[in-house]
């Protein structure tokens, strides 16, 4: 194990929208970066786009569903950089649905991911973080923890609960310098469908209930993402930073 001159960010379930352009931003900033997801071969594919040499980027198989994957994700990733730095939990799936048909699996596969998911990625990490002269964990979070959308519950209540990680641990592991933040993205143009009252809308006709008249972009995510990271965000602690074109104070679906 050789220890890396740069930062080491962990962005997990990167190899979807929003993750891999996080991944490609850290790089760009100059962090040696974690490319993780439950999708293995999606995952070094994303690695081997943004640096074929594998000297700065590294691929690792990590299913924040499961605690053993979680813990051997992050032994690999010290044993190849020596070091974690920046934490960011934004592994997601989705199942829509009522909550009067809902089922308990269902239930149980949306908050293993967002809400245990997270936690245990956090625990993990933590010792690592704790010695990183600049550590941060953004979690993300969603506008959907802040209004109240049909047909999400468990969905929005992982979310909700990803804020509120956020404040314990920010007071819990602020001895130890360590920031911890979220950022809730509003409706942001990837290949996710929209539904409304169970029938299927357009990007385009959905962005028209957003006061900016647009979805937002997965790099105008993933730039707040980098900003919490640095140095420039040094005392922002506790706080979920909504990035949703103005939704939440006024949305018209
Ligand atoms: N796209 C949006 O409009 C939007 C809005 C608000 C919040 N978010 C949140 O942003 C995050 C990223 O969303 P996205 O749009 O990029 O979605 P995405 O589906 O493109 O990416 C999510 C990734 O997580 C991975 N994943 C799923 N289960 C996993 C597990 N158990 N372990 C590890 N990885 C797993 C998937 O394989 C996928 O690659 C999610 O947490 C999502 O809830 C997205």
């Amino acid at each position: 194990m050789s220890t890396s001159n740069r930062p080491v960010a962990l962005v997990t379930g990167s190899a979807g929208a929003l993750g891999s352009e996080m991944c490609k931003q850290f790089l760009a900033d100059g962090y040696d970066v974690v490319v993780s997801d439950l999708r293995a071969e999606a995952a070094d594919e994303v690695a081997r786009a943004f640096d074929p040499s594998g000297n700065h980027v590294l691929s690792v198989a990590i299913d924040v569903g499961s605690t053993d994957s979680v813990d051997a994700g992050i032994k690999t990733i010290i044993e190849r950089f020596g070091r974690l730095d920046v934490l960011v939990n934004n592994a997601g799936n989705f199942r829509q649905g009522l909550t009067k048909s809902y089922s308990d699996e269902d239930w149980r596969f949306i908050t293993n991911v967002h809400l245990d998911g997270a936690f245990r990625c956090c625990r993990a990490a933590y010792p690592y973080l704790a010695k990183s002269p600049y550590p941060t964990i953004i979690s993300i979070a969603s506008v959907a923890a802040r209004i109240g959308l049909p047909g999400r519950l468990s969905y929005s209540v992982s979310k909700a609960g990803l804020e509120a990680l956020t404040r314990v641990l920010a007071v819990e592991w602020a001895p130890e310098n360590i920031r911890v933040v979220a950022v809730a993205p509003g409706f942001t143009k990837t290949a996710n469908r929209i539904f409304v009252d169970g029938k299927e809308v357009t990007h385009e006709a959905f962005a028209q209930a957003v006061p900016m008249k647009r979805m937002g972009r997965p790099e105008e995510q993933a730039a707040v993402v980098i900003f919490l990271a640095s140095k420039k965000a040094s005392y922002i602690n506790g706080q979920t930073i909504v990035v949703d074109g103005g939704a939440t104070i006024d949305l018209r679906v």
